[in-house]
């Protein structure tokens, strides 16, 4: 047994060799021949140490040598040639030997540099994952150094001082793993954050990931949302909560969010927004109030097709969300009633310009039109499409009997008439 056994290990070496320079070769037969041997491979395996030791009669100019030690002078530090020789193996006869020789083609990828390139180490983990039969262990294994090396590329940006830095290679590498498992993804941000939030601070971590670039709209929406359920962001610091939802909102102007990114991602980054906010992705049909009165809602006038505020009554109350991208891909929002003849609270353009000036230019017409709605401290600013005006009300000088106006602001002034000029977004979906 021990002379064969020896001599199998020989033929092992010196068929991987041939096999390795005829690399296209489908003639693998002897190496075939071998990895089909009938021998018992636990014997084999058991040997391979004491054959190494004890046996030198063969007057070979190749001594035998462990398994490990074949596989490795094969390998050599040649990852390629490490492919290969996993290939061969899917060809050994029975598990003992195929695990065998997996465990030691990992023992010598690990001695050679390319460890340190995660995009061989997701290719040599996804071919073990295809054989199917590689220890559970090892695939662990593999993977931890896999998950690990990505978090250490990932962490580039993370440590340079500019925001606007490029890295190519992680372009690449975000390209790369679309093709793989979301999986993936989740377990190397838990490393990658680990690392950086120990030696960044969260402000600027939540900064550098809204300045990533090249990853895909719903890998950066993961991203983004793992970090925010971290324990390191749970606090209530301003800045940070302002950063992350500046980075989510960068991610709603995408003209292809809706498209590209699945719906149950599109829920989990809505649920981060501020209430106000938030309803003008998930509610149906949206309320306008005074901030500070609750029977102070947007509908038309009693008299006129100008927009007024008026006592509550969801019915007249309610209106559509329609979304669509303005300059810079900003998000916009037109607001339609079906009580109203499917109407559009609608601003008409003026050239109004003086310093504290309204306008009752606030209509309910046909003609869709659109506003871009900036989230303030209490609520929120609705500006017109062209973001010059703001939509106001409340200055009882500017009310005209039951018609109570609404009415447009230069957007300086909301500053100097914040009251009349911020808003409360209510969920009226469920008016009839
Ligand atoms: C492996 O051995 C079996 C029987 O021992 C034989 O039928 C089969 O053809 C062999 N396979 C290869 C690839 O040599
Ligand atoms: C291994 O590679 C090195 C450098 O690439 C080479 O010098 C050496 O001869 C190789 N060893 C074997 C056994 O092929
Ligand atoms: C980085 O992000 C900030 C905030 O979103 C933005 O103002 C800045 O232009 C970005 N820089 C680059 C180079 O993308
Ligand atoms: C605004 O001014 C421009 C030129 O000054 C004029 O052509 C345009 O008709 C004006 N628009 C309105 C709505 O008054
Ligand atoms: C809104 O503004 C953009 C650019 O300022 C313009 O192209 C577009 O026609 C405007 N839309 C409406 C409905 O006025
Ligand atoms: C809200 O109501 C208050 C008091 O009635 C008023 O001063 C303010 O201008 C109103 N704001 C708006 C946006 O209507």
């Amino acid at each position: 047994i021990r002379a064969m056994t020896t001599y199998c290990l020989l033929c092992l070496a010196l068929v991987l060799t041939g096999a390795v320079e005829a690399a296209s070769s489908p003639d693998n037969s002897k190496l075939l021949t071998v990895l089909n041997s009938s021998l018992p491979t636990v014997e084999l395996l058991l040997h391979i140490g004491v054959v190494a030791a004890e046996s030198a009669p063969l007057s070979t100019t190749v001594s035998p040598r462990s398994l490990e030690s074949i596989i490795r002078a094969e390998v050599n530090g040649s990852w390629e040639r490490g492919r290969l020789v996993l290939q061969l193996a899917s060809q050994a006869r029975t598990l003992e030997l195929k695990h065998a020789i997996y465990e030691a083609l990992w023992q010598e990828l690990q001695q050679t540099k390319q460890i340190y390139d995660p995009f061989k180490l997701m290719d040599f983990y996804e071919e073990l994952a295809r054989l199917g039969n590689v220890p559970a262990t090892l695939m662990m294994e593999v993977y931890q150094v896999f998950v690990s090396r990505s978090a250490q590329l990932l962490s580039a940006p993370f440590h340079t001082p500019t925001r606007n830095a490029r890295f190519p290679l992680l372009v690449a590498f975000f390209q790369r793993l679309t093709l793989s498992t979301l999986d993936y993804l989740r377990d190397i941000l838990n490393a990658l954050y680990d690392a950086v939030l120990t030696l960044e601070s969260t402000l600027s971590v939540v900064q550098r990931l809204g300045n990533f670039s090249g990853a895909s709209l719903t890998q950066l929406t993961v991203a983004n949302l793992q970090l925010s359920q971290r324990e390191e962001l749970k606090s209530d610091n301003a800045a940070v909560q302002a950063a992350l939802e500046s980075n989510l909102r960068q991610l709603l102007e995408q003209p292809n969010f809706q498209q590209d990114v699945e719906h149950s991602w599109r829920q989990q980054l809505y649920t981060k927004l501020p209430n106000d906010e938030r309803l003008l992705y998930t509610a149906q049909k949206v309320c306008l109030r005074n901030v500070t009165n609750d029977n102070a809602y947007i509908y038309e006038c009693p008299q006129t097709y100008l927009i007024c505020t008026n006592a509550r009554d969801p019915k007249k109350a309610a209106y559509y969300v329609q979304r669509g991208h303005g300059r810079n891909n900003n998000v916009q929002f037109a607001f339609y009633s079906s009580y109203w003849r499917n109407r559009y609270i609608l601003h008409e353009p003026s050239n109004q310009t003086a310093p504290n000036a309204i306008k009752k230019n606030i209509y309910s017409r046909d003609a869709i039109d659109w506003w871009y709605v900036v989230p303030v401290a209490g609520g929120v600013a609705l500006y017109d499409n062209s973001s010059l005006y703001l939509l106001c009300g409340g200055d009882t000088q500017h009310w005209d009997g039951e018609e109570k106006h609404v009415y447009s602001r230069n957007a300086a002034d909301l500053y100097t008439h914040r009251n009349e000029c911020v808003w409360s977004i209510e969920d009226c979906s469920d008016v009839a």
